[in-house]
């Protein structure tokens, strides 16, 4: 069978950071998301954390009245969050864990030790129409659970995986990649759609992309970081090329 055509989701949020470092409009993560377009993303990821480090309500409004594509809303499981969502109705929503101390999102959600409220919290976004993404470890115990309350999609945390790699730890990194790989496979064949993201740059992505049962990569930091040396467009263009020239090799 033929690998399944793997999408770019950029994720703009820190282009949000660069602007609230000194608390005006520049520069704005909407002409990011339109730059991504042109330069070839699938979709376009923004977080709204609680505490509004990074993109701000009014942002999520006009990226999606900006962009062509669809918006992959990532969020805490929150009320005040679900109503963000069903208020705009963006193509995706991603839930995802949220600690106000930490500096990015360290692990995957506890789909399994919470699973009757998340069904619960889920069930309104999927009957709006959402596509509902679950971020979480690659753990057989949250993937089935995941599946067991109704999400289309589970995007499994590739973080640890580029940690390993960026310490050089290779038997480690390369043992999880098969966790990655064993997880993706069970995923799909409970009929989940698999995405994968977190912490992958240039030297990552493309086992990464490999896996033949990923669907979408939800890439950020690597991308707005690479742009201030290159601009956002080579940057994207090159990861646009890492990612098809594995994902080749697979057909
Ligand atoms: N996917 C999810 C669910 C995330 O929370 C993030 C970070 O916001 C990413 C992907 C992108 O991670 P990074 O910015 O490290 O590429």
């Amino acid at each position: 069978m033929p690998a399944q055509p793997l999408r770019l989701g950029v994720n703009i949020d820190h282009v949000a950071t660069l602007r609230n470092a000194r608390g005006g409009a520049y520069p704005d993560p909407v002409r990011a998301a339109i730059l991504a377009q042109e330069a070839g993303a699938d979709g376009i990821t923004a977080h709204l954390r609680e505490d509004r480090r990074h993109i701000i309500d009014s942002d999520i409004e006009r990226i999606m009245a900006a962009i062509r594509i669809p918006l992959n809303f990532e969020m805490a499981a929150t009320a005040e969050m679900q109503a963000i969502a069903l208020r705009h109705r963006p193509h995706a929503v991603c839930v995802v864990p949220e600690k106000r101390e930490e500096r990015t999102t360290e692990g995957g959600l506890d789909v399994a030790g919470d699973e009757t409220r998340l069904a619960d919290y889920i069930a309104p976004l999927r009957e709006a129409g959402a596509r509902v993404s679950l971020f979480i470890g690659h753990d057989v115990r949250q993937i089935e659970s995941a599946a067991r309350i109704g999400a289309a999609v589970v995007e499994l945390h590739t973080g640890h995986y580029c940690d390993l790699h960026a310490e050089g730890c290779i038997a480690e990194r390369d043992e999880e990649l098969r966790h990655l790989m064993a997880g993706a496979a069970l995923a799909q064949a409970l009929g989940l759609e698999v995405h994968m993201g977190h912490g992958l740059n240039f030297e990552t992505v493309q086992p990464i992309a490999a896996v033949p049962e990923v669907v979408e990569l939800n890439i950020g930091h690597f991308l707005i970081s690479e742009a201030v040396f290159t601009g956002l467009v080579p940057a994207i263009a090159e990861m646009r090329r890492l990612m098809d020239e594995a994902r080749s090799a697979l057909a």
